[in-house]
């Protein structure tokens, strides 16, 4: 029952708003006529899918949740992308991917959680020599963090700032809309933990919009 109410709920389409940000930074890629994108904690790859379709190229994605993997999976048999789209349950601190194997690496909403200097150097490692690096994360975390990236081999090209608020206006308010009508429908609407975990974050975001203001950072491996 959950499961169906989750679906009902569907999340993931009010995020779909922000696919204009990986868009936007897709596009901003000098080189990427057939290239070769590594996904770094694609979860359940709504990212990992749209630079599939906007390319011509094979899109490799990776996570440790092996939940998420197993939706990706399955989205990615219903969309007819079987030959282009492939995942694999493996950690960015060891890919096991040959070095410079990668023309793109992209990571949306990961790379904070990590440990930056083991990430980064695995990332340099199996990208290859002027590929792009793409980075979508909080502008708190991305400007206190940017200093870091050339130690790495990264220099910045470009940043794509998202909308001021637009976590709250165009993501979390929307959703909270929608979880007040399902209250209405289902007692136990509460009890689900993914509601839960929707909930806790729409109180963060409510308190504090442009705290969780994001940016784009597009990068080049330059050593
Ligand atoms: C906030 S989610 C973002 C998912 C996806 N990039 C997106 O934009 O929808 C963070 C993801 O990072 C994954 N993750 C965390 N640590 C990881 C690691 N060491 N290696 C690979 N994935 C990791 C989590 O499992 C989760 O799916």
């Amino acid at each position: 029952m959950s499961e169906e109410i989750l679906r009902e709920l569907d999340a993931e389409g009010f995020r779909s708003v922000f696919l204009k940000y990986t868009r936007k930074a897709f596009e901003s890629i000098p080189e990427r006529n057939k290239p070769r994108i590594l996904d770094i904690g694609c979860g359940t790859g709504m990212p990992t899918l749209e630079l599939a379709k906007l390319s011509n190229g094979e899109v490799t994605g990776i996570d440790i949740d092996q939940g998420a993997l197993d939706k990706l999976n399955l989205k990615i048999k219903q969309e007819g992308l079987s030959d282009r789209v492939k995942v694999y349950n493996r950690s960015v601190y060891d890919t096991k991917f040959e070095d410079g194997s990668f023309d793109i690496i992209w990571e949306e909403g990961v790379i904070h959680l990590l440990d930056l200097t083991r990430a980064l150097t695995e990332c340099n490692r199996v990208l290859k020599l002027n590929g792009f690096m793409v980075t979508g994360e909080a502008n708190n975390w991305a400007n206190r963090k940017l200093k870091h990236f050339p130690k790495f081999g990264f220099k910045l090209i470009k940043q794509i700032p998202w909308e001021r608020e637009c976590w709250w206006m165009q993501y979390y308010s929307p959703l909270e809309e929608k979880i007040n009508i399902l209250r209405k429908k289902y007692d136990n609407l509460d009890d689900i933990e993914e509601i839960k975990r929707h909930v806790m974050e729409i109180e963060m975001v409510k308190k504090d919009p442009a705290g969780f203001d994001c940016v784009t950072y597009i990068l080049q491996k330059i050593k």
